[in-house]
C-alpha cells in the first residue's frame, strides 16, 4: 500500500480574520504548522524513494510545503481554493448582510450554488478529474497540500462519500488525513499535529 497524505495550509492570515479566498500569506500559528507537518513527513516517508508534494498555486500552500526538503514539489492551479467571485476577500457576516440573497441561495444548496463570477463546489468537483487521474497513477506516495474546498471534494473520492455530503465534510485546519491505497481498498488515518 502507499499512502496520500492530505493537508490544508497552515493558518493563513485570512483565515485568522475570517476572510474566504485571498493569497495571504501564513500566521504564526501558521508557520509552526508548515514546520511541524515537514518534520512529519520526513518521519512519515523516511523509507520510501520517491514521492512528490503537491501544492496550489496559492502563496499558504507553497509557504506550507516549503520546510518539506528532499521531495519533488509541483504545483497545480486545479488544486487552488473553490472561487468565490465577487465575494472572494469577504467574510461570511458581510456576505450576508450586503447579499442576503446570494447567502440564502447558498445555504439551500451549498453543492450547486454558484458564487456570482466564481465557482461551485459541482465545478470544483470537475475540475479535479485531472488530479485525481494523476493520484491514482501516481506508484509513490504523494503529500497534497491545498484548501478546504477541495479537499472535501478529494478526500470524499477516495472515502466514497455521496456527492451532496462533500460541502459539509469535516476538513479541519492543522490536521493530516493519511489514506492507504491497498489492494483491499482504501483506509484512512488521522493526526492532529496542533490546536
Ligand atoms: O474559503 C473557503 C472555504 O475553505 C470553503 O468553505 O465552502 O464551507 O464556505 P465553505
Amino acid at each position: 500500500p502507499r499512502p496520500i497524505l492530505l493537508t490544508r495550509h497552515g493558518e493563513s492570515k485570512d483565515n485568522v480574520r475570517g476572510r474566504i479566498g485571498g493569497d495571504t500569506i501564513l500566521s504564526e500559528a501558521g508557520e509552526l504548522y508548515a514546520k511541524n507537518f515537514a518534520n512529519f513527513v520526513e518521519k512519515r516517508l523516511k523509507s520510501e524513494k520517491t514521492a512528490s508534494i503537491w501544492t496550489s498555486t496559492l502563496q499558504r500552500t507553497i509557504l506550507t510545503a516549503s520546510p518539506i526538503v528532499g521531495f519533488p514539489k509541483i504545483q497545480w492551479r486545479a488544486l487552488d481554493e473553490i472561487y468565490a467571485g465577487v465575494c472572494d476577500g469577504m467574510t461570511y457576516e458581510e456576505i450576508k448582510k450586503n447579499m442576503p440573497e446570494e447567502y440564502e441561495s447558498r445555504r439551500k444548496d451549498k453543492l450547486r450554488y454558484r458564487y456570482p463570477r466564481g465557482e461551485s463546489y459541482l465545478d470544483v468537483i470537475q475540475r479535479l478529474e485531472p488530479v485525481i487521474i494523476e493520484l491514482e497513477r501516481q506508484r509513490a506516495p504523494v503529500v497534497v497540500i491545498s484548501h478546504q474546498a477541495v479537499l472535501r471534494a478529494l478526500y470524499a473520492y477516495f472515502a466514497d462519500k455521496p456527492l451532496k455530503e462533500i460541502p459539509h465534510i469535516e476538513v479541519p485546519l492543522h490536521t493530516i488525513i493519511e489514506i492507504q491505497m491497498g489492494v483491499t481498498g482504501v483506509q484512512e488515518k488521522r493526526y492532529k499535529l496542533m490546536d
